[in-house]
């Protein structure tokens, strides 16, 4: 079959049974983490069309046809993110925070000017066995705030 990653079209073998996080860590996307596989940690997160969803769980046959999009893929987009997540402390082991920027980026995506609310909920998903989740949230707060700015000046 072939996969629509990061914009590009790539052929690849699958099992009927295979979930999207083995196969792009095969394909070499290793920015996915593996966590829990069952749904409840956030890591593997990726965007599809551009809305995240939990690659531990999701079967690669259903995702053709479709665009897929890894942190590979918006390193340029998600640079100020980042930045702002070493910033404020955010990170210590990191593990989580591939999942949490694409969550991020589909948050962008879906939701304009959230509120604090709002963003809590919508990473209610992501979890982090690190830290207190303040640091993430500032670094996401500026990051958001950022984006309106640019958009204002723009
Ligand atoms: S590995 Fe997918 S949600 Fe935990
Ligand atoms: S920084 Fe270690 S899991 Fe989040």
């Amino acid at each position: 079959m072939k996969l629509n990653i990061n914009n590009k079209l790539i052929d690849v073998d699958v099992r009927p049974d295979e979930f999207l996080l083995e196969t792009l860590r095969k394909l070499g996307y290793l920015s996915v983490k593996e966590g829990c596989q069952s749904s409840s940690c956030g890591v593997c997160g990726v965007l599809l069309d551009e809305k995240i969803i939990l690659s531990c769980t999701y079967l690669t046959l259903r995702a053709e046809g479709r665009k897929i999009t890894t942190l590979e893929g918006v390193r340029e987009r998600s640079q100020y993110l980042v930045d702002f997540l070493a910033e404020e402390g955010a990170d210590q082991c990191g593990y989580c925070a591939p999942g949490l920027i694409m969550a991020v980026m589909s948050l962008e995506n879906e939701i304009d000017n959230p509120t604090e609310e709002e963003i809590y909920h919508y990473l209610d998903g992501n979890l982090c066995r690190c830290t207190g989740y303040k640091g993430q949230i500032r670094a996401i707060k500026k990051y958001l705030d950022l984006k309106s700015t640019r958009s204002e000046v723009i």
